[in-house]
């Protein structure tokens, strides 16, 4: 179990620490070995995602990211923004299913904004392709054109999708959904545009393929209301990029934290990407009060998906459950009468629960 850690920025050193002991605790030995992405990397090497990092994150089963990004580098070309590193990643290794589960705690009920009756047993999985579409279009830069005959800045990228591209996404989300309650929505805006029209019809197709699951179609602006009207409708969602980005964050708010969520980039052959759902924080970076479980939930996912450990993931998740029943909150998901905690007492936390 060959594991390339990640920490990345902001919070993702304090976070990643704490996923990386709870890993060492389980004791079924995983082999990590550290590299540098995002904006550390620019630091260190000028290169979002170095040489030395891709060769690292090749020779690994697994990778476990922190998170990337911060103020401090939103005034570099595009090409060396931290973000460029995690898209790069993403590219190269060819992780191009996303799977972003947004489970409700029953603990957490009221850190929802939304009424704790509509949140209820939340239970939904988001299904991001992650290596097309508009994010991987042909960029332009920002320049300047003619337009009415005067001079203005002007700039585009271009949103596609190929059908072997739409398909295999759209059978990682069949798959899921069988291995769930066989429901499964997939999202679009094809009434609109064109790739979407494809993404339908090839989801339409694939159906086929699976008589068990249920599949039902909704353009994204309906979904993103349906999302906060009534989340208890969907199991299983499949999207393209750009949607599934959206969708994603909306759904973790569902939940109540960004904080607790995890997710999984996997490639077709479940080498996979694992990283918290949430972004670097620079806010509260290197203050010890980042919540630490989504991390620890994604090395979760890894031991499931990469490596098939279905007990030792259970064992992780469990240990989460516990600490929540326990009362243990950092700042995100704290309310009155909890044991609020850090970073770090919140990683004790999961080894005592462990
Ligand atoms: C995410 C993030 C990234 C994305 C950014 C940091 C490039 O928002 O993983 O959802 O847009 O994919
Ligand atoms: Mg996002």
């Amino acid at each position: 179990m060959k594991i390339c850690v990640l920490p990345g920025d902001g919070i993702g050193p304090e976070i990643i620490a704490e996923a990386v002991r709870v890993l060492q605790a389980l004791a079924i030995g995983c082999e990590m070995e550290e590299g540098l992405l995002g904006g550390c990397a620019v630091d260190a090497t000028g290169d979002p995602y170095p040489p030395a990092t891709q060769a690292l994150a090749q020779q690994a089963d697994a990778v476990l990211l922190g998170a990337v990004g911060g103020p401090q580098w939103d005034n570099l070309p595009r090409a060396q923004r931290p973000e460029r590193g995690l898209l790069g990643i993403r590219q190269q290794l060819g992780l191009f299913a996303n799977l972003r589960p947004a489970i409700l705690y029953p603990e957490l009920a009221n850190a929802s904004s939304l009424k704790a009756e509509v949140v209820a047993g939340l239970d939904i999985l988001i299904v991001r392709e992650l290596t097309g579409d508009i994010y991987f279009g042909q960029p332009r830069g920002i320049e300047m054109r003619v337009v009415d005959g005067r001079q203005e800045r002007f700039a585009f990228n271009t949103m596609h999708y190929s059908e072997s591209e739409i398909r295999r996404i759209v059978r990682v989300a069949f798959e899921a959904a069988r291995k769930r309650n066989r429901k499964l929505c997939s999202v679009d805006k094809m009434n609109v545009l064109e790739t979407t029209q494809l993404w339908r019809d090839v989801a339409n197709e694939t159906a086929v393929e699976y008589p068990d699951v249920d599949l039902s179609h909704m353009l994204v602006d309906n979904a993103a209301m349906q999302l906060v009207r009534n989340p208890s409708q969907f199991d299983v969602l499949v999207t393209g990029n750009l949607f599934g980005d959206i969708l994603s964050d909306e759904a973790a708010m569902l939940t109540g934290s960004i904080g607790m969520l995890p997710s999984a980039s996997l490639d077709a052959n479940n080498k996979g990407l694992y990283e918290p759902c949430h972004g670097s924080a620079p806010d509260i970076a290197g203050r010890g009060l980042a919540n630490p479980l989504a991390t620890i939930l994604s090395a979760a996912m890894m031991l499931r998906y990469t490596f098939a450990q279905e007990s030792a993931a259970l064992r992780i998740e469990n240990a989460v459950r516990k600490v929540l029943q326990q009362g243990y909150r950092t700042a995100d998901i704290y309310e009155p009468g909890m044991q609020k905690v850090g970073t770090r007492a919140m990683g004790d936390a999961v080894l005592a629960a462990l």
